[in-house]
């Protein structure tokens, strides 16, 4: 079990290169399965999540070589089409493997699966669209049974637009017959990345990043080379974290655009951002004002994944801030940890009412999930005196070695174990 250590104070500079998408890159890993041929992904980044779909993959029967950053599969040895609970567990995104191989081995039998502890998370709208399209689904022991034989082109409107059911959805028709459409599907940028990949192994997919996804199925799929994008939640983190601590930071490798909604709302409240090409600028200093209210939203409004670093914004900003979350039902796991830490924040329902403080105070705090405890590390960077921040495991499932960036830009933090 390890443990951040953190002096606050600091302020950041200098330069980052963001890695891989982890959103992007755990359903690319999935899709893999699709592919009966060797598949070479660029960027390989190290987080648990990434980690643990390889695992899955493997014990599927794929053949996994890393070198020089580059990830190669090579799905030509998968013979399984069941996920034990136990791989299951590790990750949420281990339900994209039904997709994947439903389209593959048509019938799949996967665990439910695991993921952060931030609200009920069912995969009733994933499930309820392959019975749509005439795929047979029960539920027994703890296990979800799919036989694809009858599985038939369509047209699927999704009740909510959940990223996860419109991936899952995408890879589950792209070896099936005819053209199915998906209506109300979810826009994030780690859709149209699925959607390139997918088309560079020769599927013929079209309208991601729009809410009508076209899929053609196609026969085969072939090997092929990718880099998946930048992770924008990483990026935006960092935007933050630069804004509560001051200083002048350029983050590169991310489209602007995937992040538009943070700049427009922190450009000339907290912080100075210039966007040029894939590179993003930050100048902070004195405090930053209050963004007033805001709430999540689907893509492209503010991403729920970084709800509750601007949460730890608002804490320190000047003036009274109301955020409500609107994605996930219990995001609000931090709040606590925040306010031992000399936050003024009440919680009611989905809504936080923050009342930002002039400074916050080092305290031993517990992170429970991966973009809470990202948060409190945020906060640790600018409070006054030491913090602890345990729980680094749920922060490693998607950054890797945050310590050793946040580091890079000067602030004082480290890891240590208990
Ligand atoms: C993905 C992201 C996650 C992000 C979320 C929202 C990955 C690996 N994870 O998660 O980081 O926070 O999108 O941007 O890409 N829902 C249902 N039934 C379902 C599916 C979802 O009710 O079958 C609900 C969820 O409980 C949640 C909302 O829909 O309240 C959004 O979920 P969804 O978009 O599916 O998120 P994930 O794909 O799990």
């Amino acid at each position: 079990m390890s443990k951040f250590l953190i002096h606050g104070g600091r302020k950041l500079f200098g330069e980052l290169q963001i890695s891989a998408a982890k959103n992007a890159y755990l359903p690319i890993l999935a899709a893999c399965v699709l592919c009966d041929g060797k598949v070479e992904l660029h960027n390989y980044p190290y987080y648990s999540d990434t980690e643990s779909m390889c695992k899955i993959l493997s014990k599927l029967g794929a053949k996994l070589q890393i070198s020089d950053g580059v990830l190669c599969v090579d799905g030509s040895s998968i013979f399984s089409h069941s996920i034990e609970s136990e791989l299951a567990s590790l990750v949420r995104s281990s339900i994209f493997m039904l997709g994947a191989l439903l389209g593959r081995f048509k019938k799949a039998k996967v665990a439910y699966p695991g993921g952060c502890e931030i609200g009920a998370r069912p995969i009733d709208i994933h499930l309820e669209s392959f019975r749509k399209l005439g795929v047979e689904v029960s539920e027994r022991h703890g296990y979800i049974h799919c036989d694809a034989s009858k599985m038939h082109s369509g047209r699927v409107v999704l009740e909510f637009p959940s990223v996860g059911a419109t991936e899952s959805l995408m890879m589950a028709s792209v070896l099936s017959k005819g053209e199915t459409k998906i209506l109300n599907a979810a826009k994030e940028p780690e859709i149209v990345d699925l959607q390139n990949f997918l088309n560079k192994m020769g599927a013929k997919v079209s309208g991601a990043g729009s809410d009508e996804v076209k899929i053609e199925g196609v026969k085969t799929l072939n090997s092929c080379s990718f880099t998946p994008i930048k992770d924008r939640i990483i990026a935006g983190t960092y935007i933050i974290a630069t804004a509560m601590c001051g200083g002048d930071v350029t983050l590169c490798g991310v489209k602007p655009e995937h992040l538009a909604s943070l700049i427009d709302k922190l450009d000339k409240t907290a912080c100075l951002i210039e966007a040029k090409g894939d590179k993003i600028r930050v100048q902070a200093s004195g405090r930053p004002l209050s963004l007033g209210k805001i709430e999540t939203s689907v893509y492209p409004g503010l991403p729920t994944d970084l709800q509750a670093q601007i949460l730890a914004l608002q804490t320190i900003s000047e003036g009274s801030s109301i955020i409500c979350e609107n994605v996930f039902e219990s995001r609000f796991k931090h709040v606590p940890e925040l306010i031992k830490m000399g936050a003024n924040v009440a919680i009611k329902d989905r809504v936080a009412f923050v009342r930002g403080v002039p400074k916050l105070y080092g305290a031993a705090v517990t992170g429970l999930e991966l973009r809470g405890t990202a948060a409190l590390v945020l906060a640790g960077l600018v409070a006054e005196g030491y913090t602890t921040v345990s729980g680094a495991r749920h922060i490693d499932r998607g950054y890797h070695k945050i310590e050793d960036e946040l580091s890079s830009l000067g602030a004082d933090i480290q890891r240590v174990e208990d």
